[in-house]
């Protein structure tokens, strides 16, 4: 099976297992976590493509938050995905090192990627979770989990482990300050911090506005 064989047969995978899931990361993240990336890569330059791409299109197989908290279910999963193609392992350690690395784990917490292509997947997930597609998926996300929209009594904490982070269930206007605010500030690439501007402006004044419009004054 060539390269490009085994990334067409892992986006059937993945559309087929992954439509219509209802937390924001269902298939239609996944493919803009794939497109970003590719898109990043091409400006960043000589990276090994199959890895940018499967680690993309990989890098949710199975998240602990959907598994009772199970942090190696990802790395575990994608392994078992990958065993049954016939890759080399260099190529296939650092798909499943994507996976295993990844995830935001608290603002205090660093999540640094081993390799370049790490870098790119990472920098396109973390896009994808700000600006006006991150509103939207934060919301889908705090509701499918019973979170209130906003509770100023409820302030947002700063979290320094992964543990606390984890088992947090506020209201899901705090996660923009635990999390998708800090996220230019943590981009790897160039390309990756420039865009992150950009969507990071649009949730700033999104911010904003949700502030004038809790108040109800006219
Ligand atoms: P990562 O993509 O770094 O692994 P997650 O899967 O935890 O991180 O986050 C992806 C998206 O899921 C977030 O950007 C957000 O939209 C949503 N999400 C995750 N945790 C929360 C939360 N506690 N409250 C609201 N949304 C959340
Ligand atoms: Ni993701």
């Amino acid at each position: 099976m060539t390269n490009q064989e085994i990334i067409n047969e892992t986006i059937e995978y993945f559309k087929e297992n992954f439509s219509g899931e209802g937390t924001g990361h269902d298939w239609f993240h996944i493919q803009r976590v794939w497109k970003l990336s590719k898109n990043i890569a091409k400006k960043e330059g000589d990276l090994d493509m199959f890895v940018v791409e499967m680690g993309a299109l990989l890098h949710d197989i199975a998240d602990h938050k959907f598994h009772d908290g199970d942090e190696n279910i990802g790395t575990e999963k994608a392994a078992e995905y990958l065993s049954k193609y016939n890759i080399e392992e260099m190529p296939k350690n650092k798909i499943v090192e994507i996976v295993k690395e990844i995830s935001f784990k608290g603002m205090r917490v660093p999540t640094k990627m081993s390799t370049k292509e790490g870098e790119v997947v990472q920098d396109a997930d973390r896009l994808d979770a700000i600006g006006a597609i991150g509103v939207a998926r934060t919301f889908a996300y705090g509701g499918s989990k019973n979170r209130e929209i906003y509770n100023p009594l409820v302030k947002p904490v700063c979290h320094t482990s992964f543990a606390a982070y984890k088992v947090s269930t506020a209201p899901t206007i705090n996660h923009f300050y635990e999390k998708l605010l800090t996220l230019k500030d943590r981009m790897n690439t160039n390309t990756g911090k420039k865009e992150a501007i950009r969507r990071h402006e649009f949730m700033e004044s999104f911010l904003q506005n949700f502030y004038q419009d809790w108040e109800g004054s006219l």
